[in-house]
C-alpha cells in the first residue's frame, strides 16, 4: 500500500486529483447529519438524488475524541465507506475549537474545565462560549485531535484518495465583541506588531478605527492558532486545507450570515479585507473560502479567488441553480456546494441534478490549461435580460417564454463558453439573441448541435439532435428549456432540454 503523499494537491490554479483536474460539484451537509452511522445512511439519499460528486460532512470534535486521547473512529470511517460506496469523494470539516465563532463541538473534558482551556471575554469580563485563542493549551490540544484524524484519514484512505480535500475549523472569529478582552489577549493587544504590519508600533495603528485595528488583531491570532491546527493536520497527512468566512454585508438580513461590524460578523475571520493577514499569518492553508448566503456568487467569490489563485464555495443556497453556473464562470473556480442538501425538497434535487449534469459534461472545458473565454449568466424578475460581447458577437439574453402566458417566469441561467470551434451553452430557460459586435446585424445560427454524454455515467459528448427550424426560431435563436414547452396556441414546438448546446454563428456582410 502506497500512503506517501496524498493523492489531492492544489496546484497551478487547480484542484488535482488523482493526477488529473477535479471540478467539486458538492453538497455539504446539515451540521449533525455525520454525527451517527444512521443519520449518514439518511443524508445519502438526498445525496445520490444530487448527483454530487463531493461531499462536505462535518466531523466533530467532540465526536472524535470523547476521551482525552482516546479517538472514536466508527463514525468517521462510515462516512468515508459510504461515500466511497456511492462513489463521491470527500470535504472534511473540521468542527474544532469553534464552529460559527463559538466552541460548541469541544469536547465535554474541553468545555467543562475552563481553567486549563480559557474562554474568551468581552469588554466587560464577562465570559463568551468560545474559546480564547490567545491560550497555547486550547490551541495544542484541538492541534493534537486534529493530527490524529489526518493521521487516521491517511492510514484508512491514503490508497483510495476519497478524502480530497479538508476544512479547518468552521466560520471563526470573535461573536458578541470586537475581540477578545481576556487577560492574554490584552497582554497580546500590548505586544508590538508583527511585521506584517510594518509602519505601526502598537495594534491601535494599525487601522484607522479601533474596532478595525482589533479585527486586524483577532484576524491575525486566529490565522497563527488555524495555522497551528492546519500544520499538525498537515505533518499526518498533507492534503488541501482551507478556512471559510462568515461573510461581512448589509445585505445578508440573516442572524447566521451577515453583519457589517466585527462582533456581529466573526471578528478576525477571513472576511475579504482580512485575507491579507491570514495569507501571511496562516502559511499552511491552501486558501480561504467564502460562505455566501446572499448577492451573486461570483461578485462576492472574487477577492478568494485573486487572493487564493483558485476559488472554492463550500456553502451557497441550494435553491438558486442559476448561481452554480455564476460560481463555475471563474478561471479559478475548482467548485462550490449548496448547504444542507439533506433537507432539500425533491424538486431542488431535480435542479441540481440536472445543473451538475451540465457542469460535469463541461469540466473538461471548465479546467482547460487555456482556460476559454466565458460567461455565466442567471436571470430573474430584478435582472430579467442582459447583454455581453463573447468571442466575437454580442449577445441579449433573456428568459424563456412563459408556457402558460403569465408571470412567474422561472429563473433563467446558464454558462456561455467560446472557443476555437464555436460556442458551447449550458443552462435552463434562457434564450439568446446573437448580434454582430456592433449590435447592427443579428448573428444568424450555422449551426446548432443539442449535446449529451454518451451514457447516464457520463463519457464524451455526444450528438443527440441537429438543431434547426422551430428550435432555433429559424435560425435566429439558441434556447434552452427547462422542459418541453407546450408552444404558440395550437402550434407545438420543441426546444432543448438537454441543455448542452453547440453552435456556431455568421453574419450577413
Ligand atoms: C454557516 C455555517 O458555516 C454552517 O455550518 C451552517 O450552520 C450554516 N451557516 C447555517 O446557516
Amino acid at each position: 500500500m502506497t500512503v506517501g503523499a496524498p493523492r489531492s494537491a492544489v496546484a497551478d490554479g487547480k484542484l488535482i486529483v488523482d493526477g488529473a483536474a477535479f471540478f467539486v460539484l458538492g453538497v455539504e451537509l446539515h451540521n449533525s447529519s455525520s454525527s451517527t452511522t444512521k443519520a449518514i445512511d439518511d443524508a445519502w439519499i438526498s445525496v445520490e438524488k444530487s448527483g454530487a460528486n463531493t461531499v462536505l460532512a462535518p466531523v466533530s470534535w467532540a465526536q472524535w475524541e470523547p476521551v482525552e486521547g482516546a479517538v472514536e473512529p466508527a463514525v468517521v470511517d462510515h462516512l468515508i465507506a459510504r461515500a466511497r460506496a456511492g462513489g463521491q469523494r470527500l470535504v472534511l470539516l473540521w468542527f474544532g475549537s469553534w464552529k460559527n465563532g463559538v466552541s460548541s463541538y469541544c469536547p465535554t473534558w474541553v468545555k467543562t474545565d475552563q481553567q486549563r482551556f480559557p474562554l474568551a471575554q468581552d469588554s466587560a469580563g464577562k465570559v463568551l462560549p468560545a474559546l480564547s485563542v490567545f491560550v497555547r493549551e486550547n490551541a495544542d490540544a484541538d492541534a493534537e485531535a486534529f493530527a490524529a484524524l489526518m493521521a487516521h484519514v491517511r492510514s484508512v484512505d491514503a490508497e483510495h484518495g476519497t478524502v480530497i480535500m479538508v476544512q479547518v475549523e468552521n466560520e471563526v472569529g470573535v461573536l458578541g465583541a470586537s475581540r477578545d478582552y481576556g487577560p492574554l489577549s490584552e497582554q497580546a493587544w500590548l505586544a508590538p506588531p508583527p511585521e506584517y504590519f510594518r509602519g505601526s508600533e502598537s495594534w491601535s495603528q494599525v487601522a484607522d478605527e479601533t474596532v478595525r485595528a482589533e479585527e486586524c488583531f483577532m484576524a491575525w491570532h486566529y490565522a497563527r492558532y488555524v495555522d497551528h491546527v492546519a500544520a499538525a493536520g498537515k505533518r499526518a497527512w498533507p492534503v488541501p486545507m482551507f478556512v471559510n468566512a462568515w461573510l461581512d454585508s448589509d445585505i445578508d438580513a440573516n442572524p447566521m450570515a451577515g453583519g457589517t461590524m466585527p462582533g456581529e460578523y466573526p471578528s478576525g475571520g477571513p472576511v475579504p479585507r482580512m485575507l491579507g493577514i491570514w495569507t501571511a499569518a496562516a502559511p499552511h492553508m491552501d486558501f480561504a473560502t467564502p460562505d455566501i448566503y446572499a448577492g451573486d456568487v461570483a461578485d462576492r467569490a472574487r477577492p478568494y479567488a485573486e487572493a487564493g489563485g483558485v476559488q472554492f464555495i463550500p456553502e451557497m443556497r441550494r435553491d438558486r441553480p442559476g448561481q452554480l453556473f455564476r460560481a463555475a464562470s471563474h478561471p479559478g473556480s475548482i467548485g462550490m456546494a449548496p448547504f444542507g442538501i439533506d433537507s432539500a425538497p425533491d424538486h431542488e434535487l431535480d435542479a441540481l441534478r440536472r445543473s451538475y449534469a451540465q457542469l460535469e459534461a463541461l469540466v473538461p472545458r471548465l479546467t482547460a490549461s487555456e482556460r476559454p473565454d466565458r460567461v455565466a449568466f442567471h436571470l430573474d424578475d430584478d435582472h430579467p435580460m442582459q447583454t455581453f460581447d463573447l468571442g466575437g458577437w454580442r449577445f441579449d439574453v433573456e428568459r424563456d417564454f412563459d408556457p402558460q402566458g403569465e408571470g412567474n417566469l422561472p429563473d433563467g441561467y446558464g454558462l456561455l463558453i467560446a472557443d476555437s470551434a464555436g460556442f458551447v451553452l449550458a443552462g435552463s430557460s434562457v434564450v439568446l439573441h446573437p448580434w454582430t459586435e456592433d449590435h447592427r446585424n443579428p448573428g444568424w445560427v450555422l449551426e446548432c448541435r443539442e449535446l449529451a454524454p454518451a451514457t447516464a455515467d457520463g463519457g464524451d459528448l455526444v450528438d443527440v439532435r441537429i438543431l434547426n427550424g422551430d428550435e432555433t426560431g429559424g435560425g435566429r435563436l439558441i434556447r434552452i428549456t427547462r422542459e418541453n414547452p407546450p408552444g404558440f396556441g395550437p402550434v407545438p414546438i420543441s426546444a432543448s432540454t438537454a441543455g448542452i448546446l453547440a453552435f456556431t454563428l455568421y453574419a450577413a456582410d
